[in-house]
C-alpha cells in the first residue's frame, strides 16, 4: 500500500514539475513562439482537416453488419447515387419537381408501385439532390431494433494487478459492455438522407420506431440500456421510403399511423418514359426500342388480363443489353433475338398464365412473338 502511495505521489510530482515549468515562462513568449515552430495553419488547411475528419468519422462508423448502409460523404456519393445512367424524361422531371418540395419541407416521401417501375432509381436520384450523405437501408423480415438502434457488440475489460510488495497481491478487473450504435441512430444523429427501400418487408413492430422519429422528432432508444432515453432528430434528416403494393409476396401491411405521417406517391409505368430509358440505357435505335417494347408489352397485357403483374422495364433492359453485348440483330427476323426474348419472358408467362410445362410456354411465345 505504501508503495502504491509512493508511486502515485511520484507521478503527481512529475506532473506538477511540468506545469511549473510552463508556469514559469511568460505566457506571451510561449504563445508567440508556438506558431513559428509549427507549419502555418491556413483556413483552407483547417477546412481540409475538418473534411478529412468527417470522412474518417463516416468510415469509422462502418461496423459489423453495416455492409450495405455505408454512407459516403460529399460529391462522390452524390455522383454514384444520381447515376450517370439515370434518364430524366419530361415525365420523370415533372415527378422530381413535384416531389422535391415535400422533402425540402422535411416530410418523408413514400414511393409505391409495381416492381421495376423505377422507385429505387427515383429515390436515389432525389436523395442525391441534397448535399447530405445518403444511407441505404433495405427492409426485410429479419431487420429488428438491434439493427436500427444498436446493440452490444462485445466487451472491454480493464485489469489491474498490484504486486508491488511481494506479500501483497491485489487484482482488480472491470468488464464493460461495448455498445455499437445502429444504422438509424447514425442517420438520425448526423442528419443523413435515408432511403428505406422496400420498407414494408420489415415487420410493422420494427417500423414502429419511425412513428416518433417522423412525428415527435425523437428516436427512442428502447431496450438499449443507454443512459439517454432518446436521440433528437437532426434538422437535415430526411427519409424516402419505397414499397411494393401489399399483394406482393413477403410484404407486411403497413400500419395506418405510419402511412399517415408520410406523403405517398404512386409510380406507374409509362410507355414513353420506358422507351426513352430503353433507348438511352440500351444505346439502341428508336425502332429497336419499339420492337423490344412491343414484345414485352404483349406478355404484360396477357398477364394484366389475368390480373397479374407482368414483365417490367427490367426485362426490356435485359433484352437490349444482351443483344447489344453479343451483337445480336434486334429484328423480328433474327432467330437469335427471338430466342433471347423467349428466355427473358418465359418465366413471366409461366407465372401469369398458369402454363405447366416449358414446352407449352415455348409454343405460346412462338405464336405471340410471331
Ligand atoms: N429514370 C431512369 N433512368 C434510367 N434507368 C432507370 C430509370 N428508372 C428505372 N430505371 C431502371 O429500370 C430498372 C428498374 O428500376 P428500379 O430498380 O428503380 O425499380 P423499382 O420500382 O425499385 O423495382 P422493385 O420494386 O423491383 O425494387 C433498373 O434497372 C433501373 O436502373
Ligand atoms: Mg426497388
Amino acid at each position: 500500500m505504501a508503495n502504491t502511495e509512493r508511486k502515485t505521489s511520484k507521478r503527481t510530482n512529475s506532473r506538477s514539475q511540468t506545469s511549473s515549468v510552463s508556469a514559469n515562462k511568460p505566457a506571451r513568449t510561449s504563445r508567440k513562439k508556438a506558431p513559428s515552430s509549427r507549419p502555418k495553419k491556413t483556413l483552407s488547411s483547417r477546412a481540409e482537416r475538418l473534411k478529412n475528419r468527417s470522412n474518417e468519422d463516416v468510415s469509422a462508423n462502418k461496423t459489423k453488419g453495416q455492409k450495405d448502409s455505408s454512407p459516403v460523404k460529399g460529391k462522390k456519393e452524390k455522383t454514384e447515387l444520381s447515376s450517370p445512367n439515370f434518364v430524366e424524361t419530361d415525365k420523370v422531371k415533372q415527378l422530381v419537381t413535384r416531389m422535391t418540395p415535400y422533402l425540402k419541407a422535411g416530410y418523408p416521401l413514400h414511393l409505391t408501385g409495381p416492381t421495376g417501375v423505377g422507385k429505387t432509381s427515383m429515390a436515389r436520384h432525389l436523395a442525391a439532390q441534397f448535399d447530405r450523405p445518403v444511407m441505404l437501408l433495405h427492409g426485410n423480415h429479419e431487420l429488428d431494433n438491434v439493427d436500427l438502434l444498436g446493440g452490444i457488440s462485445g466487451y472491454t475489460s480493464d485489469k489491474l494487478i498490484d504486486n508491488f510488495v511481494r506479500q501483497v497481491y491485489k487484482k482488480q478487473e472491470e468488464v464493460k459492455e461495448k455498445w455499437s450504435p445502429g444504422r438509424l441512430v447514425e442517420a438520425v444523429e448526423k442528419g443523413y438522407t435515408l432511403i428505406y427501400d422496400e420498407f414494408s418487408r420489415s415487420s410493422p413492430e420494427t417500423n414502429n420506431l419511425f412513428l416518433s422519429v417522423l412525428e415527435e422528432g425523437v428516436l427512442p432508444l428502447y431496450g438499449t440500456k443507454q443512459k439517454q432515453s432518446y436521440i433528437p432528430v437532426h434538422k437535415d434528416f430526411r427519409v424516402i421510403f419505397t414499397s411494393n403494393p401489399e399483394e406482393y409476396a413477403g410484404v407486411f401491411e403497413t400500419q395506418d399511423a405510419l402511412l399517415d405521417r408520410m406523403i405517398t406517391i404512386e409510380m406507374q409505368q409509362d410507355r414513353e418514359t420506358e422507351r426513352s430509358i430503353l433507348r438511352e440505357r440500351g444505346n439502341i435505335l428508336a425502332k429497336e426500342a419499339d420492337l423490344i417494347l412491343k414484345n414485352v408489352s404483349k406478355i404484360r397485357k396477357a398477364c394484366e388480363n389475368e390480373d397479374k403483374h407482368g414483365p417490367s422495364l427490367r426485362a426490356s433492359l435485359m433484352i437490349a443489353k444482351i443483344c447489344k453485348n453479343s451483337e445480336i440483330d434486334i429484328s423480328q427476323k433474327d432467330p437469335q433475338f427471338i430466342r433471347v426474348c423467349k428466355d427473358v419472358l418465359s418465366s413471366h408467362v409461366m407465372k401469369c398464365l398458369d402454363v405447366k410445362s416449358m414446352e407449352e410456354t415455348e409454343n405460346w411465345l412462338e405464336k405471340e412473338l410471331a
